[in-house]
């Protein structure tokens, strides 16, 4: 464990939204009066009829339940555009940069009003209701969050899909929400290439079946439109007025689904609500950041994502912000491209991932040290661990010493930051997310399920609710139940591991479950071993992670062929391009090791923890192998190891 401190800047000791002081104070009140605390901090988005009710939440297992503001009403859109029109219709509401640099787009909340009020109206007048399920597959254009604004000010619910997902995998998403519209893009572009977003979507189409695609034009090229079915929405744009109202909704009607990955079965769709989430998104993302009027922030995550969700759309628009968001990589057209952004749009907090830290670092000081960076006041990262190498680099180089940074842990699951240095409040250790946020109340238990009291390491649980949580897993509460209360019954588990030090310090050591987290990106290892096993050769798969320098955790596959199948180094490529296919490349293999059996218990379950050791080559620590069924497969394994 790390053992440097950096401690609070002076500046922002005095200076911050949050001091020492106040986060003490604050968070002990959360503690000690959740419900007064939240009834407070409820108002500061507006409703339309207040809430009476403030939380109504049982962890039960057997009758999970989680409500919070449940009487009150309230819009997000309306929070997000109508409430600051007249105080800053003419500000910068989005700032778009192209992937291109020749190109950008500053849209203010005057026009970002209009521009959800058409697609609003668009989607209402080919019969969208409240309540039904749209599915967005958009690339990283204003027009992705002018949709999600306009499903929210109907009462739709929004299912975004990141771009980079295949067909296969956007059918399976549009057929679990039984989402009969999807609105995407002719193609999008990143890093110079073109991603054939329309043609995706007519593969998935040919799978499952929607009513309605509408085509956001983005490069022009060329596409296959099928009449009755699909719409340019620039003409249909035309044909509708520059403005709705907003629907009145309960603040426990659902705002959105949002599929992840899990340690089984298919992917899960996520659902949160409108009242509690917003809250949430808006009270991170001030205090968090430290948001001040006039601020510059920018999120470097696809909205396909939680972060883009919560932290480049609901955030930081419920509080007034100007936010950034980018279309491209942090390579193209140069390294240098992160700094060049943030000098052209003087941007004053960068919130990005781990993976693009150390991709960064690896391309040398020169392409940061030949930018400005003056306006930058604030670091951020999210998605993994990050490793205290890349973390002092971040602060060195891109921070020159003197940024504070915030390492914020959360979930898809948890709406928003539930741990995090607050930067005005809390000394920064590097690789430790460090303090709890207000009103959370993490802990960590042991191999029995027994809370551990001081300086320890087990699993995390979150000990009771916040309002941001999720309210279920679309059309499944019962593996919501199971999922996230059966282990730890009274309380919420997060599926990540924790170390606390002596100074109530949180170290989140990743993934306790089969789930994997390549680039920042979460992945079930169950999800590309059902991609393997389609394979027409493959009769078995066994997916596991391995430490890896840039994208943190690699995907090792083990495959079993078809009996009288030879492997062959031609087929080790196409299973890797196979997944590729089935899931997206994130989900590429880095390695598969063709296995002619894989270690199992005497009951046929593979033990995972021997093909771990084997992947990271750590051959001396593989422990008790006598309990397997067949204990020579390890030592084959072992010879063919694939190189990593
Ligand atoms: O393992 C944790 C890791 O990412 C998981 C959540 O992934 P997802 O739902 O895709 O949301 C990512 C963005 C919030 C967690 O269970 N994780 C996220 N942030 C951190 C982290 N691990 C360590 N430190 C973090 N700051």
């Amino acid at each position: 464990m790390h053992k440097k401190i950096y401690e609070i800047p002076e500046d922002w000791a005095d200076h911050a939204l949050v001091s020492a002081e106040r986060y003490q104070r604050l968070y002990d009140f959360s503690f000690r009066d959740p419900e007064g605390f939240w009834s407070e901090q409820g108002r500061r988005i507006s409703w339309i009829a207040p809430y009476t009710i403030v939380k109504d939440t049982r962890f039960d297992p057997h009758k999970v339940s989680i409500k919070w503001f449940e009487d009150g009403t309230t819009n997000a859109a309306m929070n997000c555009i109508d409430r600051h029109l007249l105080t800053r219709g003419d500000q910068v509401a989005i700032i778009w940069e192209g992937d291109d640099p020749s190109q950008s787009r500053r849209i203010t909340y005057r026009e970002l009003y209009e521009e959800v009020s058409r697609f609003a109206n668009v989607l209402k007048k080919h019969g969208v209701r409240r309540g039904d399920r749209v599915t967005i597959y958009l690339p990283m254009i204003p027009e992705a969050a002018f949709a999600m604004l306009a499903c929210a000010r109907i009462g739709a619910i929004h299912s975004v899909v990141f771009g980079g997902f295949s067909p296969e995998a956007l059918a399976g998403r549009i057929e679990d929400a039984r989402s009969e519209v999807v609105i995407t893009a002719d193609e999008g572009v990143r890093g110079g290439k073109r991603i054939p977003l329309k043609e995706n979507v007519d593969k998935a189409l040919t799978r499952v079946s929607a009513k309605t695609v509408f085509v956001v034009t983005r490069t022009g090229g060329e596409i296959g439109m099928e009449k009755g079915r699909d719409f340019r929405y620039e003409e249909e744009r035309e044909s509708v007025s520059a403005h709705c109202p907003y629907a009145e909704m309960g603040a426990e009607d659902p705002l959105f689904i949002l599929y992840t990955s899990g340690s089984t079965g298919k992917p899960k769709g996520v659902l949160h609500t409108t009242g509690g989430y917003l809250v949430q998104a808006s009270i991170t993302h001030e205090l968090v950041f430290d948001y001040r009027d006039g601020d510059v922030y920018w999120c470097t995550a696809d909205v396909g994502w939680v972060t883009g969700h919560s932290y480049i759309v609901y955030g930081p628009l419920s509080n007034g912000a100007t936010t950034l968001m980018f279309e491209g990589v942090p390579n193209y057209p140069t390294v240098s491209r992160f700094w060049e952004v943030v000098d052209k749009h003087a941007v004053n907090t960068l919130y990005t991932a781990p993976t693009a830290i150390r991709a960064l670092m690896a391309a040398g000081e020169e392409p940061v040290k030949r930018t400005s960076r003056k306006t930058l006041r604030l670091l951020g990262s999210v998605g993994e661990p990050i490793n205290p190498e890349a973390w002092e680099w971040y602060h060195r180089v891109v921070g020159e010493g003197r940024l504070p940074i915030v390492d914020t842990w959360w979930q898809t699951e948890t709406g928003g930051v539930l741990i995090s240095p607050l930067p005005g409040a809390i000394a920064l250790k590097p690789g430790s997310a460090t303090k709890p946020f207000f009103g959370v109340v993490p802990e960590i238990v042991g191999p029995t399920g027994e809370v551990l009291h001081g300086a320890c390491e087990g699993n995390l649980v979150i000990a009771d609710s916040w309002p941001g949580q999720a309210r279920t897993l679309w059309g499944d509460h019962e593996r919501f139940a199971q999922t996230y209360f059966h282990a730890y019954p009274g309380k919420y588990f997060t599926g990540d591991g924790a170390r606390r030090d002596e100074d109530g310090y949180y170290w989140i050591t990743g993934r306790v479950d089969d789930v994997i987290n390549v680039s920042g990106h979460r992945l079930g290892t169950a999800e590309i071993e059902s991609a393997l096993v389609a394979h027409e050769l493959v009769s078995e798969a066994a997916v596991v992670g391995y430490p890896h320098d840039l994208k943190g955790q690699g995907i090792y596959a083990y495959v079993t062929l078809m009996q009288g199948v030879e492997p062959h180094d031609a087929l080790r490529k196409e299973l890797v391009s196979w997944v590729r296919r089935e899931i997206g490349p994130i989900a590429s293999p880095d390695a598969v090791q063709f296995a002619p059996g894989l270690p199992k218990t005497r009951s046929g379950k593979i033990m995972r923890r021997i093909l771990r050791k084997i992947a990271e080559g750590e051959f001396g620590t593989l422990g008790d192998t006598s309990t397997l069924a067949d204990p020579a497969v390890v030592g084959d394994l072992i010879k063919h190891r694939a190189e990593v």
